[in-house]
């Protein structure tokens, strides 16, 4: 029988040790951290994203700061506000909420972003410095997935063989690089993989994150292995709309030892280890000991 891993309770533990350290160093340094969320446009799902990042933010003791712009918004505008996030030191994390709408240039928005500010960790400085083993600001869902693995199989992952499907620059290749700093044998499996199955079938720890509804099958879990589910996609059964993961749960559930249902597994860690960055950026710019070390 499997065991779910509960990526809700996990985050809420994780933003209460969060909103402890920030007044322990509030105390000490009388610094807190500030993050500001850039939305631009009016997509819905990204509305109630950036909603969840302004709430926790100021649960967990946070300066927040929300800018909310127009979907007519020009590149130049953009930036500018970058430029001005960039400079104000009460300021520590910078996020700007993708999609961006179309017309505007999301690579170049994204690297105007200081790159000690990136708590997304996309900027090719802060991916740079994860490939070469000194990380700074990882992004997120990737973080996130670590911690769930290390909290079920214990800190030290050296010599296990995780399997990774899919390679997006947001999960998958950065995934592959904190599994390699971890010491695991790291397989990256995409669409043109040939036979997916067979290499799930030799994962000890399986990570699905493609964006295809249940493409991993239940029978290519190897009996015992840990199961990550990335995925989140909205699909419809009976008329009614139904979030399943990339993985099909139900028949995976049989053979792994541990599971991440969906939702309630990987996407709350996403915005917990947002926070996690933020504090992470502070301490960085201010050179504090940073509480949470990998
Ligand atoms: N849109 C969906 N997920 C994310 C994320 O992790 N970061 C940003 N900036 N936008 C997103």
């Amino acid at each position: 029988m499997s065991q779910l891993i509960d990526g809700k309770a996990f985050a809420e533990n994780l933003r209460k040790t969060i909103a402890s350290q920030v007044v322990d160093i509030e105390k000490e340094h009388h610094i807190r951290p500030g993050l500001a969320v850039v939305l631009v446009g009016e997509d819905p799902a990204s509305q109630v994203y950036v909603r969840n990042k302004e709430k926790f933010a100021i649960e967990c003791g946070f300066k927040s700061e929300t800018f909310r712009l127009p979907a007519t918004t020009s590149q130049a505008e953009l930036l500018e506000l970058i430029q001005t996030l960039n400079n104000d030191a009460t300021i520590h994390g910078i996020l700007v909420q993708l999609p961006l709408p179309k017309g505007l240039n999301e690579e170049e928005v994204l690297y105007a972003i200081d790159p000690q500010k990136d708590v997304d960790g996309f900027h090719p400085i802060n991916i740079g410095l994860l490939s070469i083993g000194k990380p700074s600001l990882i992004p997120c869902t990737p973080l996130g997935s670590l911690l769930l693995l290390q909290d079920k199989l214990g800190k030290d992952l050296s010599g296990k063989h995780a399997v990774i499907v899919g390679r997006s620059n947001i999960v998958g290749k950065p995934m592959m690089q904190l599994l390699l700093s971890q010491n695991c044998t790291v397989t990256v499996a995409h669409s043109r993989t040939k036979d997916v199955a067979s290499l799930c079938r030799e994962a000890d720890i399986v990570i699905a994150a493609v964006g295809v509804p249940e493409l991993v099958k239940g029978d290519w879990i190897k009996k015992g292995a840990t199961v990550i589910d990335v995925g989140i996609n909205r699909i419809e059964v009976d008329g009614k709309t139904k979030l399943v993961g990339d993985v099909e749960f139900a028949t995976a559930k049989e053979n792994a030892e541990f599971i991440t249902p969906v939702p309630g597994g990987v996407g709350p860690m996403t915005i917990a280890c947002l926070l996690r960055n933020t504090l992470t950026a502070m301490c960085q710019q201010h050179k504090i000991v940073d509480p949470n070390k990998l």
